[in-house]
């Protein structure tokens, strides 16, 4: 029988918060043994939910690796630029790592990690939720049983949604580049990745387009103010960006609470908190007048070392969710939308399609298609196990992806071609 894992959180953030509860499903997998938080009063919550005695919380991730190792590993889910040093220690501490993405803000910080799993030899992985779907399993289940051929081009939307692009990349953490990281890493490093793991090929040369093109001060309706409600009535309900629209009449008014209008108040969701928070808060402000400078739409051009090419496509002006995908292969095509995949092949003109729907339990388990489950059921069984090869996400495949990114990023801001 495998051991139980033990497991401390650093950052019981969002994101921490989820991953933990798979110890709450699978309590004979995994124990969540300690965690390190700053805020008192989620650290306390948290220690709560999962019996997490005093002497084994702690107020930040310095205080936990000052002790002697304690546990088998730890998941790092504090903001991106906390990422490096966090992780660089846990691994000197020899604690396997689950580290949420991205890995770090940047090219140099990231090798410095590599260089520490690598120097201590433990295990690693990185939160591309994205290669732990049941969706992702049977597409490439598909591409390695040669039905399309060899893959000669990828297409890849990725949608980040109106709403969804207002509330991280204009209002929210996401929002400005010197804060957290330029928008292609925050976001679409995911993609990127994904592109990556379904080609199975080295990417040698990648070319990038990006702007803010819409969200910004000259955008502005004449007369609208800087915040939604200042805002006169009239130009405040014909804003499909508007506050009161995406928090209140979209969500808190038809009964949903939930992500992303938690994040608005550290108290209860009510009425009253969700309406100081938009006349008070950031997630007040008019999307057209906060300190944002991320870009609002990207295109990502690649090639890789066998010759075939790739394109993807992040923007906000959409609705939220559902990337799309096409992939063009020497006998067939591939056209799906994360969930059902329609295959065409060309010897006799024949469709097929495979639905991979999973089942939404509305737990943070089931987010990301299923892949937030996949991920944490695979890292859990490389630590029960150890073997690290459960873990797709691992220290290697997770640079390469990340270089990518940054390579993209580069040409962007230059306006040249970057080889690898
Ligand atoms: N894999 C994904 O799909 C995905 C999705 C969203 C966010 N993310 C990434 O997950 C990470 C966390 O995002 P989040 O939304 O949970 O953020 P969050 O702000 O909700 O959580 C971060 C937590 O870290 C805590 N923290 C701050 N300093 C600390 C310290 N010194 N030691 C320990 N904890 C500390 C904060 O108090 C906070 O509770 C980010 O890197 C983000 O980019 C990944």
């Amino acid at each position: 029988m495998s051991k139980v894992v033990k497991l401390a959180v650093i950052g019981a953030g969002a994101r921490g918060r989820g991953y933990a509860s798979f110890a709450k499903a699978y309590p004979e997998r995994l124990e969540i043994f300690a965690v390190a938080e700053p805020r008192d009063d989620i650290r306390r919550s948290f220690a709560e939910k999962y019996d997490i005695p005093e002497e084994r919380c702690f107020k930040s991730w310095e205080e936990f690796c000052s002790h002697p190792k304690m546990c088998d590993g730890v998941i790092i889910s504090t903001q991106d630029n906390l990422h490096e040093a966090s992780a660089v220690a846990c691994a000197a501490c020899k604690y396997d790592i689950l580290l949420e993405k991205p890995m770090a803000p940047t090219a140099e910080s990231c090798r410095r990690i590599v260089e520490a799993v690598k120097s201590n030899g433990v295990m690693f992985a990185v939160c591309h939720v994205l290669r732990y779907t049941k969706y992702t399993a049977a597409l490439q289940k598909i591409i390695a049983s040669g039905e399309i051929g060899e893959i000669v081009s990828i297409q890849h939307l990725e949608p980040v949604g109106y709403w969804h692009q207002a509330h991280s990349f204009v209002r929210g953490n996401w929002r400005n580049e010197a804060e957290s990281s330029f928008m292609l890493l925050a976001k679409s490093c995911h993609d990127v990745d994904w592109i990556h793991a379904v080609m199975g090929k080295k990417c040698t040369q990648i070319q990038s387009f990006g702007t803010l093109k819409h969200f910004k001060k000259s955008e502005q309706p004449a007369g609208g103010a800087d915040r939604c409600i200042d805002c006169p009535r009239e130009i405040e309900s014909n804003c499909p960006y508007s506050a009161y629209k995406i928090y209140f009449r979209d969500r808190f008014c038809k009964g949903n609470a939930g992500w992303p209008t938690d994040v608005l108040t550290q108290a209860a969701v009510t009425n009253e908190n969700l309406a100081r928070a938009i006349a008070e808060g950031p997630y007040g402000r008019c999307v057209y007048a906060c300190d944002n400078d991320v870009v609002d739409n990207q295109v990502v051009n690649m090639l890789f070392e066998n010759g075939a090419t790739a394109s993807m496509t992040m923007t906000a002006f959409n609705a939220h969710g559902g990337r799309k995908t096409r992939i063009f292969g020497t006998r067939g095509e591939i056209d799906t939308d994360s969930r059902i995949i329609r295959i065409h092949r060309f010897l006799d003109d024949s469709n097929r399609v495979v639905d991979t729907e999973i089942a939404n339990d509305g737990g943070i388990l089931s987010g990301h298609g299923g892949g937030d489950f996949g991920l944490m059921n695979a890292f859990v069984d490389a630590l029960s196990t150890g073997d690290q090869s459960k873990i797709s996400s691992g220290i290697d495949e997770t640079l390469a992806s990340h270089l990518m990114v940054f390579a993209a990023e580069e040409s962007r801001r230059t306006g040249r071609v970057v080889s690898l």
